[in-house]
């Protein structure tokens, strides 16, 4: 196989119209990127791939809400506190770096994120890292906590603080007061959205692989932890490649080649729900053309978990022998809805109905306002909410003769007998639970580049070299390039009422009548086209075409008027182009 795909990936992406850094009349800015008419069109077939998946088979729904969001989000999500990469600077060129890629590219440590900043900046001492810029020593430059989110002013003035998503699935997690209600307060139900996510990546690098603007697709679906079980047993054939975060820390640790069945029952897989989504996403990922041979989940180390995870496993591909991340499978558990409960005015919690009313213990309080009030002026409102909800997590807190609660900070001690602390018997038809939450998260752009990538081949045909796109017909930006062998005697006319035919027929057509056949074929073949339709002069006499497939370059004559059905089957998977040869064959 050719050396440095990536390399050429990035050529033939530019030339073709696959995707190119935006920008360029103005010099470009590093980590963003304009889909083309090519890659527009394979990106949102990949989007629409995914759409069938994970939200139309799963029964789940989809959204589209801002890529803007206020502050409060983030305070309460936890990303204004907690999303950072390590940033080092060069102390003479003040380039700046990743300090644990630079870690990972001199080191057998695959995950440097994991590894706290002080021993970071050892290594880099350790290892004489230099800036790979000017190469100036970067030993004894400070590592430093850099937040990726883009922050910007809604409305004039700087009043009102927003920051542009660094994930969708914030814009999930805040409506869900509302998308419960949709959902008709029942769990489980899944929540879905395909769009925009914005991180300031301090080194954009490998392409759309990092970017700064990217699309994302994500799925949060929202369970009860004690009675919603995944459908295992849909997925427990499907055979997966893992690395467990044991074996990550072994010397030689290995892959273990299991079943998602046999890894939950092994206790890799330790979270139902999680294993579920490897068992889907595994034949999606094959679905659209990842490269099997070249694809894993890796289990994520404990230090390399994002702030809200209890447990992820990110698919991961591979290209010129470098693994990358292309969705993390996390467990959320209840972080998210917790935090917006917390940090908004509204309920983030479901109303869970009982088979059977029960009866329990309820603890609450009567405060003493005559004694509050004097007592504590402005604060006393305020005092009186807290032992409310003191009572009902800590009962034990009202054992003594007197009580603490703490409102904005300060402490406050109040006598029990004037908290009207009582503890009754209440018969009650339900509570009120927070959901967990359960989240495959895709990165579109990242699974375009590996398809293109591990779909990159080169041969020769007819003595001239070629190059060829082996994409999914489902992917693939044109099914079907349509060609007059010559441009006269009707055959133009002809081809583009055939174009138009298989158009109508919701087939992505091409039409080309430049230059020789053969070329025509090749620019078809770099896209990835999967057929190719030649009209000539037999089609004028007796009403067939040539259809030649890509990858073998074989053709066969088929009856127009079996054209369009013939190869939507073939691009629905409903039939292979040999069944299509056959025919031929037998004449
Ligand atoms: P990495 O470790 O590669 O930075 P991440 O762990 O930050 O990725 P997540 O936060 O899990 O990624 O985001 C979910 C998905 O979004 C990723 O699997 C990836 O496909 C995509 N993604 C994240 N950051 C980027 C980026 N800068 N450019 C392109 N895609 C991205
Ligand atoms: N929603 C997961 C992530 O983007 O980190």
């Amino acid at each position: 196989m050719t050396e440095d795909i990536g390399e050429r990936v990035v050529e033939l992406a530019k030339r073709r119209g696959f995707f190119f850094q935006s920008n360029g009349a103005y010099g470009g800015v590093s980590g963003f990127y304009t889909y083309g008419p090519q890659g527009a069109t394979l990106k949102s077939n990949v989007e629409n791939a995914w759409r069938d998946r994970f939200a139309v088979q799963e029964g789940h729904q989809e959204i589209d809400a801002p890529t803007v969001m206020p502050e409060p989000v983030f305070e309460a999500s936890g990303h204004l506190d907690g999303f950072d990469d390590m940033l080092v600077e060069c102390p003479e060129c003040g380039e700046s770096h990743r300090a644990d890629h630079l870690v990972e590219d001199a080191t057998d440590i695959e995950d440097a994120e994991a590894v706290p900043i002080s021993e970071v900046e050892e290594m880099i001492a350790e290892h004489d890292l230099v800036c790979p810029n000017c190469g100036t020593e970067l030993a004894g430059e400070p590592v430093q906590d850099f937040n990726l989110m883009f922050e910007t002013n809604i409305g004039p003035g700087s009043s009102q603080p927003g920051y542009l998503r660094p994930e969708t699935a914030q814009g999930i997690f805040v409506e869900f007061p509302r998308l419960k209600e949709y959902a008709r307060n029942q769990l489980p139900f899944g929540v879905t959205q395909i769009g925009k996510a914005y991180r300031n990546e301090i080194s954009p690098r490998n392409s759309i692989i990092r970017v700064r603007e990217f699309t994302q697709a994500e799925l949060e679906h929202f369970i009860d932890p004690e009675e919603d079980e995944p459908p295992l047993e849909r997925v427990e054939d499907v055979e997966v490649t893992l690395y467990p975060a044991s074996e990550q820390n072994k010397e030689n640790g290995d892959y273990v080649e299991t079943t998602v069945g046999d890894a939950v029952e092994d206790g890799i897989l330790t979270n139902e729900w999680v294993a579920y989504y490897l068992g889907v996403a595994k034949p999606w990922y094959e679905r659209v053309g990842v490269d099997m041979d070249r694809f894993r989940f890796r289990q994520h180390l404990p230090g390399e978990r994002a702030h809200y995870a209890a447990d992820c496993w990110d698919a991961e591909s591979e290209i010129d022998g470098d693994w990358f991340e292309l969705a993390g499978l996390a467990y959320r558990s209840d972080y998210d809805l917790s935090k917006h409960g917390e940090y908004s005015d509204e309920e983030f919690t479901l109303f869970k109905q009982y088979d059977e009313p029960k009866t329990v213990e309820r603890a609450t309080v009567d405060p003493d306002m005559s004694y509050l009030g004097p007592e504590f002026g402005g604060q006393a409102g305020e005092i009186a909410d807290a032992l409310e909800t003191k009572a009902e997590r800590d009962r034990t807190a009202f054992d003594g003769d007197t009580v603490s609660v703490e409102v904005d900070g300060d402490e406050y001690v109040v006598p029990v007998e004037r908290t009207g602390f009582a503890v009754e018997e209440v018969t009650e038809s339900g509570e009120h639970i927070t959901p967990h939450v359960v989240e495959p998260s895709f990165g579109v752009g990242r699974v375009v580049y590996t398809v293109i990538a591990h779909a990159y081949r080169e041969d020769e045909v007819d003595g001239e070299e070629r190059t060829y796109l082996e994409l999914d017909a489902e992917v693939a930006p044109t099914t079907v390039g349509v060609f007059p062998l010559m441009d006269k005697d009707g055959m133009a006319e002809r081809a583009r009422e055939i174009a138009a035919e298989l158009r109508e027929n919701g087939l992505d057509v091409t039409y080309d009548d430049s230059g020789a056949i053969g070329r025509r074929y090749r620019r078809q073949d770099e896209v990835g086209t999967p057929f190719c339709v030649t009209v000539d002069y037999e089609t004028l006499e007796e009403g067939t075409v040539t259809v030649r497939e890509r990858d073998t370059t074989e053709q066969t004559r088929v009856d127009v008027d079996e054209l369009a059905e013939s190869l939507a089957g073939l691009r629905n998977g409903g039939g292979t182009f040999d069944e299509l040869l056959a025919p031929a064959d037998a004449e």
